[in-house]
């Protein structure tokens, strides 16, 4: 596993921005998953960016969902599909022909799910995957205790990501409590995992997921198992970190010819 600490979340943007340009220069057809709430933003603002102000072509980029709210109704503007669609596609200037995301108000949820996993197996699998993290350490919404070989199912939110997630609803009652997410084994097979996580609130969570032991209490341990997962905290998000010394020092000495 990479640790990459930079000064702040716009670092962090700019730098998984550049490793997605990489990639789409690379595989110009590439499937990049992406995560939704707040981390994430900084990277879909610089790779927008980048898209405006460079001749970076991502016109043939294909984009996947992670995970999605069970129950709200089609086009809520809260469903990560909405979301996705807003924060990441149109201002890649992509259409919806792009995308592909799990069918949070489906009448059979658990076909929805099977279905889902099995559409991401015939794309050719995700080429790089998004993750952030949540204050008790889940990745999608594999919540503390899912299997860490769990696949694309349906789970019931903690009351604290209930709470953390208030924010972009009205209120707390009206934040769903079920999800379908990617499971731990769905999103290990990624070729390519890139954790962003900022600010002090998620810094227990991080130094859980990169010093502590491999866990299902801690669902993003689970990146320690996958042979290229890249982990970048700003400076508050790795305050809990004992060896930020020795990150710091890989970072660099990296040679400048090697990506994340
Ligand atoms: C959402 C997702 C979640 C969030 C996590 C952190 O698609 O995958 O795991 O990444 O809840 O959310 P923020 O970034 O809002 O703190």
């Amino acid at each position: 596993m990479e640790i990459v600490i930079v000064p702040d979340a716009a670092a962090g943007g700019e730098l998984i921005a550049a490793a997605i340009a990489d990639l789409l220069i690379r595989k110009p057809d590439a499937l990049l998953g992406v995560a939704t709430g707040s981390t994430p933003l900084p990277i879909y603002e610089a790779l927008a960016t980048k898209v405006r102000e460079t001749d970076l072509d991502v016109s043939r980029a294909r984009i996947c969902q992670l995970d999605e709210y069970v129950g709200l109704p089609k086009g809520h503007p809260e469903s990560y599909r909405s979301v996705v669609l807003r924060e990441v596609v149109e201002p890649l200037g992509l259409t919806e022909s792009s995308f592909m995301g799990p069918d949070g108000s489906a009448e059979d949820i658990a076909a929805a799910c099977l279905a889902y996993d099995q559409a991401l197996a015939a794309a050719g699998g995700v080429d790089l995957q998004l993750l952030g993290i949540g204050t008790d350490g889940h990745i999608g919404f594999n919540e503390p205790c899912s299997s860490l070989a769990s696949r694309t199912r349906i789970k019931t939110l903690t009351e604290r990501t209930r709470v953390d997630n208030a924010r972009f609803f009205n209120n707390l009652d009206e934040v769903p409590h079920h999800v379908i997410t990617q499971g731990i084994g769905t999103i290990l097979e990624a070729r390519h995992l890139v954790l962003l996580a900022t600010g002090e609130g998620k810094a227990d969570a991080v130094a859980l997921t990169v010093e502590g032991p491999v866990s299902a209490v801690v669902p993003a341990s689970a990146l320690q198992l996958h042979p290229h997962a890249t982990v970048v905290v700003d400076e508050a998000a790795a305050s809990g970190l004992k060896l930020a010394d020795y990150f710091r020092a890989t970072w660099a000495a990296k040679p400048s010819w090697q990506s994340i």
